[in-house]
């Protein structure tokens, strides 16, 4: 996610600091991660700890006899892509708000050009406070980023606002910041995700093994570059991606009726979903009940979403995906074209590290010109830029 990426972490003098641990070891999966600390931060968090993690040496004092030059923290403020401050406390934002520069972090951050992500964690009525509420908006006024905290249940014992934003709402806010581009500032983008529910009866259903996570990962990909993004998703246990709009279907039939009312507004359709074929041709109102000797099903189909979307699509990009087990491209190629997509994802979820409900996936991108793009194995969120990177030569 952060390859090649420099990220200068800064660790604040709060009990949340032990979270940042697990920040940096998630960071350094991908990126090169260098930590600083302030004096208050080492009373929590060893800086060997920090070093352990990062594989470099910890900053702490600006005129400690860890240094060569009078200026490392100059080295220091010309090194990385981003500075992420995790925890922030209330002390080190009101120096930042005022230009301060009295310890080797808020010194590094004033003398850097570098984006600064603030992840404040604090006692709530210091959250509260009108005094650090001031210092916060003059660092949103001034271009920095925060992830504010959450409710819960807080160090201290109280309850309230102030603890730790969680570790994949930070990683989030990284990834925007790191690569936000507006190549698709302007553009409204509809992504479907998930599976459908066709209802049984009031407790059963029919669904797929489809756990949402490449749509998913398509609408967050597509918020980082700028677009509008309304994501319309079947059920899915996965949190909504930042910056976009949120639909919540249950069977094919609402996600066609989503789709229709949203597709007027929008300029791109992203069908990532795996949408049921067939739903029960009854519902039963009760539970029933096995008092009968076996059980027939009636199936009927389901309306084809991407199909009907695309015989009005006029110069709307509309993209497709194909799952199929067997002669994958010939069948994509179809598919291409009996449902007038722009381009076809196609994948096959019997190949190891591709498929549902793991962060990978192997897919080939075929364009309506009969360009094929195969793609080697990668994480969800690599395919999705994938996806929108061969979009975008199509806008
Ligand atoms: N799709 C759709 N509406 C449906 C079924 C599928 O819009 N009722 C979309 C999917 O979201 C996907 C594409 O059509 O983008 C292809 O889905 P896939 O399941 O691979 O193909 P099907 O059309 O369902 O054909 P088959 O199941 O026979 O392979």
């Amino acid at each position: 996610m952060f390859f090649g990426k420099k990220i200068c972490v800064g660790v604040c003098g709060g009990i949340a600091a032990y979270k940042t641990a697990f920040l940096v070891r998630e960071l350094k999966k991908s990126a090169d991660v260098r930590v600083v600390m302030t004096e208050a931060a080492t009373r929590f968090v060893s800086p060997l700890t920090f070093a352990s993690l990062s594989g470099h040496k910890v900053a702490v004092s600006l005129f400690g006899e860890r240094y060569e030059s009078a200026t490392a923290h100059i080295d220091w403020a010309r090194w990385p892509d981003l500075i992420v401050v995790c925890p922030a406390t209330a002390n080190t934002i009101g120096k930042v708000a005022h230009g301060l520069a009295d310890n080797m972090l808020t010194t590094i951050i004033l003398a850097s050009t570098a984006p600064v992500l603030f992840c404040p964690a604090m006692n709530a009525e210091m959250y509260k406070n009108a005094a650090y509420q001031d210092n916060e908006k003059v660092l949103v006024e001034r271009g920095h980023h925060i992830v504010r905290p959450a409710h819960g249940e807080l160090a201290c014992g109280e309850v309230g606002i102030g603890r730790l934003a969680e570790a994949d709402e930070i990683l989030a806010e990284i990834n925007f910041v790191l690569h936000r581009t507006g190549q698709l500032r302007g553009k409204r983008v509809l992504v479907t995700a998930g599976p459908t529910h066709e209802a049984i009866d009031p407790v059963r259903y029919l669904t797929n093994r489809s756990s949402g996570k490449m749509g998913y990962a398509v609408a967050e990909q597509a918020a980082v570059r700028g677009a509008d993004v309304t994501l319309i998703s079947g059920p899915a246990h996965l949190a909504q991606p930042p910056r976009t709009r949120l639909r919540r279907v249950v069977s094919a039939r609402e996600m066609y009726d989503a789709v229709q009312e949203l597709m007027p507004d929008s300029d791109i359709l992203i069908m990532a979903a795996a949408v049921a074929d067939f739903r029960p041709a009854v519902s039963a109102s009760q539970k029933i009940k096995k008092d009968r000797a076996g059980l027939c099903l009636e199936l009927v189909e389901n309306d084809d979403i991407l199909q009907s979307v695309a015989q009005h699509k006029g110069d709307k990009l509309i993209i497709g995906f194909a799952l199929e087990t067997e002669d994958e491209m010939a069948r994509a190629i179809e598919k291409l074209h009996r449902k007038r997509c722009d381009l076809v994802v196609v994948n096959n979820p019997l190949r190891a590290g591709a498929g549902f409900e793991v962060d990978t996936n192997i897919v080939t991108i075929i364009k309506r010109d009969g360009t094929q793009k195969e793609l080697p194995i990668m994480s969800k969120t690599e395919v999705a830029q994938a996806i929108l990177d061969e979009i975008q030569t199509l806008l």
